[in-house]
């Protein structure tokens, strides 16, 4: 479903100079599975995220997404993802209600289809209670919520999903995390960034730890316990960024 292959992000920055973002990236994810990018403050997290949501061009390598090369077929791509960013946009004045009718229609859904999918959405991401409130007025947590129904009302294969829990209370986060669940049980192929190590632990089958653009090592969380014998992942990462740092 997600292939990347030596993709690599080189920012021109005028006054930082050259920034390698993306380091010559690979790595591989499939239908039903959930990968998690792990790292630091600017490890290149939402860089690699942006590229295979094809926000951005790489500066070399490529990645497939669904079949689709993200740098010859970018649209064909946009189609098969839901990406979630810090600045997935929100119109102010729509209701929560309002904004998942308007981008269903945006991707085609009209009565009964928009109708049942609203329905569901609504239940899957447990927001009966503010459907009606305007998207300014709403808290931080039901904005989230209403961004990720965005994300997500096509029914796309592929989910990217930038720290989809950042800034979430418990139940909110544990709601996202639930839905992230049924996404995989659904067969999505799942790649998100989190800096919440409980979270990567129980949702990612493969979890890919990134420092400075580089995968430093990508496996799942029992391989990671044998090998380093440490139990926490929060240890197990620290262990191996504090080795490069
Ligand atoms: N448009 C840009 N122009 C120049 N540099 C950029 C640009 N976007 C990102 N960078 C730089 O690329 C590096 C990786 O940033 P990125 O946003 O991918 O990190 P991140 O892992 O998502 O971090 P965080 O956990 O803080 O969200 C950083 O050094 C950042 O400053
Ligand atoms: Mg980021």
């Amino acid at each position: 479903m997600i292939q990347t292959s030596n993709l690599t992000k080189i920012f021109e920055d005028k006054k930082r100079g050259k920034i390698t973002a993306v380091d010559n990236i690979t790595f591989s994810c499939k239908a039903g599975e959930v990968f998690g990018l792990l790292g630091l403050n600017g490890a290149g997290k939402t860089t690699t995220l942006r590229l295979l949501a094809t926000s951005l061009k790489p500066t070399s390598g490529t990645a497939s997404v669904s079949g689709f090369d993200i740098v010859k077929e970018p649209q064909r791509v946009k189609e098969k993802i839901g990406f979630l960013t810090g600045d997935t946009g929100l119109y102010a004045r729509l209701t929560a209600e309002e904004t998942i009718t308007y981008f269903a229609r945006l991707y085609g859904l009209h009565n009964s289809d928009l109708e049942k999918r609203k329905t569901e959405i609504i239940k899957l991401l447990d927001m009966e209670d503010f459907k009606k409130g305007q998207v300014d007025k709403l808290s931080l947590g039901q904005k989230q919520k209403v961004s990720i129904a965005r994300t997500v009302i096509h029914n796309p294969p592929v989910l990217i999903l930038d720290e989809p829990t950042a800034r979430l209370d418990v139940i909110s986060a544990r709601n996202i995390v639930e839905f992230i669940k049924e996404a995989k049980r659904a067969g999505k192929c799942i790649i998100f960034s989190t800096h919440i190590m409980h979270e990567a632990a129980k949702l990612c089958d493969v979890i890919a730890i990134i420092h400075k653009g580089k995968i430093l090592e990508a496996g799942t969380l029992p391989q990671f316990q044998e090998k380093y014998k440490i139990q926490e992942l929060d240890d197990i990462f620290v262990k191996i960024v504090e080795e490069k740092r």
